[in-house]
């Protein structure tokens, strides 16, 4: 399973870029909204893809699909690798039968269920993105759908990729990776805490202690 992060913050995406552990970055209108409103949006995406160099998931605005479109091929003139994200909506899905003829990558976002993930595959989507929090957060169980949709990818020989998305907990990104899901895009804050373990802190400090105690000695035996 790869990993992305899913946040539009350039200081997240170098610091976890720099540790090689980050294939790609997705992003949305709610995570550039959090960002500095005097960088353009435009100027926002292209950085993000300096840093990058993989896989940028841009969000389209529009709810109609000519509009989709016009925004999907704007997006591509900046950077023709960018793959477009567009919601999971009847004009959605006609705005992905387009881009993939026109072989420009698609992730198709807001999915909560197998059959909209099904759906959005027979459009030619190159990604279907499962929000797994926010089917937590009403109470169903957002992993119980992943393995429905990787079970039927298996079934079915799809070859359209799997993101989990809406990662809230390191325990999502274990499932994610043991349902089979392609790639989970995580929050900064959840792939940091991800990273940690209490024992692998005390275990440093236990080192450099044993470490500093035998460099005193070894300096007390070499004055004896
Ligand atoms: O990639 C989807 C993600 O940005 C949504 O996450 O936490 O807003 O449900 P969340």
């Amino acid at each position: 399973m790869e990993l992305f992060l899913d946040t539009a913050n350039l200081q997240q995406i170098k610091e976890v870029a720099e540790m090689g552990i980050i294939s790609g970055v997705t992003t949305n209108p709610t995570l550039i909204a959090k960002e500095d409103p005097s960088v353009s949006f435009k100027q926002r995406i292209l950085e993000i893809y300096q840093i990058v160099g993989g896989h940028v998931s841009v969000e389209v605005v529009s709810t109609e699909k000519d509009g989709m479109i016009r925004e999907a091929e704007e997006i591509i003139s900046w950077f023709p690798e960018a793959t477009i994200k567009i919601p999971m909506t009847p004009q959605g899905l006609s705005a992905v039968k387009e881009l993939s003829k026109r072989e420009i990558p698609t992730n198709v976002t807001l999915i909560f269920s197998a059959t909209q993930a099904i759906a959005a595959h027979q459009a030619g989507a190159t990604y279907v993105s499962l929000f797994l929090g926010r089917l937590d957060d009403i109470a169903y169980d957002g992993i119980a759908v992943l393995n429905d949709i990787c079970e039927i990818w298996d079934v079915q020989g799809y070859d359209s990729l799997i993101i989990a998305a809406s990662i809230r907990n390191p325990i999502h990104i274990v499932e994610a990776a043991r349902a089979g899901a392609d790639i989970a895009t995580i929050p900064y804050n959840v792939l940091m805490q991800s990273l940690k373990n209490p024992l692998t802190d005390r275990g440093i400090e236990l080192f450099l202690q044993d470490y500093d105690k035998f460099i005193t000695e070894r300096q007390k035996s070499m004055l004896i």
